[in-house]
């Protein structure tokens, strides 16, 4: 029997920038700009972050110290508190598979951009003649072409992952990190000297209190329930994510520090994006709820009818490389909570990992799930499948069990766990070295984890569950 050498992280830092990393995606530069533009603006912001304090802080910590502690992903982890909380672990596995084969699907597709916009800088009639909308449209129900792309950004997430935590995804976001900031700081600046640019602006941060009041067409509870979601999905929380990165972080970092960074940058980065989302849409009058296809179709428009020419091409490119690099930084994190399960296994049997197959076997389980994603075009007509589970498109039905139902049952349960079932102790044991804030006794958490926390998971499940027609 040989025993295993865990795989860490290099440094505390290295762990901090790939989790910002997971945290920062698709949900931030897609996901986040139009729910804030579509929920009250600075009214939702205010939710959002007022949530980020009370829930997203607690439930990052949560997670880090089950990982620090236990040295495993989401089901060893569990496992290793008590064998009657697996079931929880397999939840987190789950939503793990769903969320990221979906996650390949919308990779692909940004990827495909990426490479048009690359092409259109030096073959300038490649848009020419072909609506934004239409290029759009033909792409996403041409099966293969979504199958070949979302393979590519599998293929890349799986070589990333395989060569380990330190050399493969510390060494990639050390890169990446800096790479994206820098993208989207530039594009920020362009954007904003465009003309009517400030109108985005005005759009996205006017707090419109009203949506709050019952007479709003959407209410508060749909706006906290919104806020909530765009939350869990953005900081990468409820399916053992942010568990297993800090299952790989050594004991002496500090994890309160760590749970506050986290969130404070990824909020950072989303309304940044919403700065460069946003402010190009109005400046070139198109419409800013547009939802899913604006990412594709909106800011397509932009880059070719809007800016035009050369630079539009690769204003273009500049951004989706910056999506692009969003999404694999993510989409790495997410493959780690799948091969977790795996190490998990392997150590519980003091076996060595030296075989790479199982990962490969994993990353083909991901790309299979995913392929009636591909196939039916989101849900648009045309597509070469058109059965849809529940009448949901095959992205809304994966996105409902995970987002929907699985993370916040996980997380209600996780803190249900910490708050009852251990009395808050296995936080104050793991963070005990580097309190941050001396709250007599841990108060803070305390209530946190035993009564703030599930109060808001009960309140968002049942939320969903009437929105999905499951309870009136
Ligand atoms: N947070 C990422 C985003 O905003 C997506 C993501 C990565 C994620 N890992 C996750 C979402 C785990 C939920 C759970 O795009």
């Amino acid at each position: 029997m040989e025993d295993v050498k865990k795989d860490s992280w290099g440094s505390n830092f290295g762990f901090l920038l790939a989790a910002v990393g997971s945290a920062v995606g698709l949900g931030n530069i897609w996901g986040f700009p139009y729910k804030m533009g579509r929920n009250g603006g600075g009214a939702f912001l205010i939710i959002y972050l007022f949530l980020i304090l009370i829930v997203g802080f607690a439930v990052m910590l949560g997670e880090l110290v089950i990982g620090r502690k236990t040295g495993m992903g989401p089901v060893g982890a569990y496992k290793k508190l008590s064998k009657k909380y697996a079931a929880i672990g397999y939840m987190g596995i789950i939503s793990g598979f769903l969320i990221l084969s979906f996650y390949s699907v919308l990779g692909g597709m940004v990827m495909k951009y990426m490479f048009s916009f690359f092409i259109s800088m030096f073959s300038q009639d490649y848009f020419v003649g072909i609506t934004s909308a239409s290029f759009f449209s033909n792409f996403i129900i041409n099966g293969w072409e979504m199958i070949v792309y979302c393979f590519l950004f599998l293929l890349i997430t799986t070589i990333i992952v395989m060569r380990g935590i330190s050399k493969g995804i510390e060494k990639f976001t050390k890169i990446a990190m800096p790479a994206l900031g820098v993208l989207l700081v530039a594009i920020i600046l362009f954007v904003l000297f465009q003309e009517n640019a400030i109108e985005g602006l005005k759009f996205m941060f006017k707090p419109a209190f009203s949506v709050y009041s019952a007479s709003s067409d959407i209410g508060f509870f749909t706006v906290l329930k919104t806020a909530a979601g765009q939350m869990f999905f953005s900081l990468s929380l409820g399916m053992g994510c942010m568990m297993t990165y800090g299952s790989f972080l050594k004991k002496d970092t500090n994890l309160e520090k760590n749970a506050l960074i986290i969130p404070i940058a990824d909020s950072i980065v989303a309304i940044m994006a919403g700065m460069v989302v946003m402010p190009a849409v109005f400046a070139y009058h198109l419409e800013p709820s547009a939802g899913p296809s604006l990412l594709f179709v909106s800011l397509h428009e932009v880059f070719v009818n809007g800016m035009t020419g050369f630079t539009g091409s690769f204003i273009g490119f500049m951004f989706y490389l910056l999506v692009f690099i969003a999404a694999i930084t993510s989409s790495i994190s997410l493959l780690e909570v799948c091969i977790s399960y795996i190490n998990d296994k392997n150590e519980e049997n003091h076996k060595h990992k030296g075989s790479k197959i199982p990962q490969i076997v994993i990353s083909i389980i991901v790309l299979v799930i995913g392929i009636p994603v591909a196939l039916d075009g989101l849900g648009s007509p045309g597509a070469t499948i058109s059965f849809q589970p529940f009448g949901y498109s095959w992205l809304d039905f994966y996105d409902l069990i995970s987002e929907g139902i699985l993370m916040p049952v996980g997380a209600l349960v996780m803190s249900l766990i910490i708050g009852w079932g251990f009395k808050t102790k296995i936080i104050k044991e793991e963070v005990e070295d580097g309190q941050l804030f001396k709250l007599k006794g841990f108060i803070f958490w305390d209530i946190c984890f035993k009564i703030i926390v599930p109060i808001t998971m009960i309140i968002i499940i049942f939320a969903q569950l009437q929105d999905f027609g499951i309870i009136k």
